[in-house]
């Protein structure tokens, strides 16, 4: 695979785009603005860890304009960032944002939302990436998902596929998004929409070059996003589709929330993290004995390789060419030069068939 070095940080190509992304980049999901939205990462200790993710050469940045509660205060943090720091720090980050929901204001919590500010369709897709570019503070998105997919109870797309591609294709004329990419997808919603942008693009470069889906060693057949809680598909069939079709994976959820940290264990549960303090439902999917027996082997093998968990959770994702970049969520500094060390770390194939053994 070819790889480009920044700052000592390796760099993959997303797709068969001619966009470089860190193997190692940063999610931020659970930022914005601690004392309104909950969340665990505000202005002060997002900066310097933006500041050291620079530093480090990771330059993939992933957000969403309904991130946190809805609120589109992560993006609104990373426009704060970026318009008091030269412009160079904008120019050298891969920003990638989404949209499908509404971003509410702060004084707009309880207004009923018009079925026009979701979705897909072309006026909600170019009135909402507007909002994003102002919230962000940014003339131009480089990546711009479409979330989740729009589908109507028969299973049919809520918009025609052509409405929405011919709007995403008029963004990247019009200067304001420089690639498309989709999230939470199956193989055959894929397909559907790389014919459709086929169909509407001015220009045949114009392609799908990312998939962002759910996908971590704890859940490795959630990637596929087909059936009950995701768990129906076929892991390797889905990753070769997504190979074959020249597409970058970006896995979400790269840490299963933080499990794969070691902070929770049968014996001792961090609870200061999110799997706590986010409720019972994250307590129920992720405290679990096959999980708490899960971290005691990696535990075994990473301890072995002289690196973290985290470090081993995040060297597996990359060890699939069809991962482009692993955006673990970071909410201290620390947790960001830990994941960092992951780009190094090698796993051999007696690695892989001891992890297997514990995964499948
Ligand atoms: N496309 C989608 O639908 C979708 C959905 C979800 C997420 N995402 C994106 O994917 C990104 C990653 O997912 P995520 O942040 O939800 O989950 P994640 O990366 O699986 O886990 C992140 C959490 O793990 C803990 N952590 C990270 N590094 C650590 C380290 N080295 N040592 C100890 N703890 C560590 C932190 O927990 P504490 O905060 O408890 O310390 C952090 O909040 C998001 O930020 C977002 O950008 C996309």
């Amino acid at each position: 695979m070819k790889t480009k070095s920044f700052k000592g940080m390796k760099c993959r190509r997303m797709g068969n785009s001619g966009l470089w992304v860190s193997e190692i980049g940063l999610g931020t999901w659970k930022w914005g603005d601690p004392s309104y939205d909950g969340s665990r990462v505000g202005d002060h200790q997002g900066f310097d860890i933006l500041d050291r993710a620079l530093e480090l050469g990771i330059i993939h940045w992933d957000t969403a304009n309904s991130y946190n509660i809805a609120s589109g205060n992560s993006e609104r943090l990373l426009g704060r960032y970026f318009a008091c720091r030269p412009s160079s720090a904008r120019d050298q980050v891969v920003l990638a944002t989404k949209i499908t929901n509404s971003a509410r204001e702060e004084h707009e919590m309880e207004r009923e939302f018009s079925p026009n500010e979701r979705g897909s369709s072309r006026k909600y897709i170019m009135q909402e990436t507007e909002r994003c570019l102002d919230r962000l503070q940014t003339d131009r998105i480089d990546i711009l998902y479409i979330h989740s997919p729009s589908i109507m109870e028969d299973g049919s797309w809520e918009t025609p596929l052509e409405e929405t591609y011919g709007a995403l294709n008029d963004l990247i004329s019009l200067g304001m998004v420089n690639y498309i990419a989709v999230s939470n997808r199956t193989a055959k919603q894929l397909e559907e929409e790389i014919a459709a942008l086929a169909g509407v693009a001015t220009n045949t470069s114009r392609r799908i070059i990312a998939v962002q889906n759910w996908y971590n060693l704890a859940e490795r057949n959630k990637v596929t996003t087909e059936g009950k809680d995701r768990l129906e598909g076929d892991e390797k069939a889905f990753l070769d589709f997504v190979a074959r079709k020249n597409i970058g994976l970006i896995p979400f959820f790269p840490l299963a929330s933080g499990l794969l940290t070691g902070r929770y264990r049968r014996d001792s549960i961090d609870t200061s993290g999110r799997i706590v303090t986010d409720g019972d439902m994250w307590k129920e999917m992720f405290l679990t004995d096959r999980n708490f027996d899960l971290i005691e082997g990696l535990d075994t093998i990473a301890k072995r390789k002289g690196c973290s968990i985290a470090q081993l959770a995040i060297a597996w994702l990359l060890s699939h060419e069809v991962v482009s970049s692993v955006i673990a969520g970071v909410t201290k500094l620390e947790q960001l030069e830990d994941n960092a060390k992951a780009s190094s770390v090698e796993l051999m194939e007696s690695d892989m068939r001891e992890i297997d053994e514990l995964t499948v």
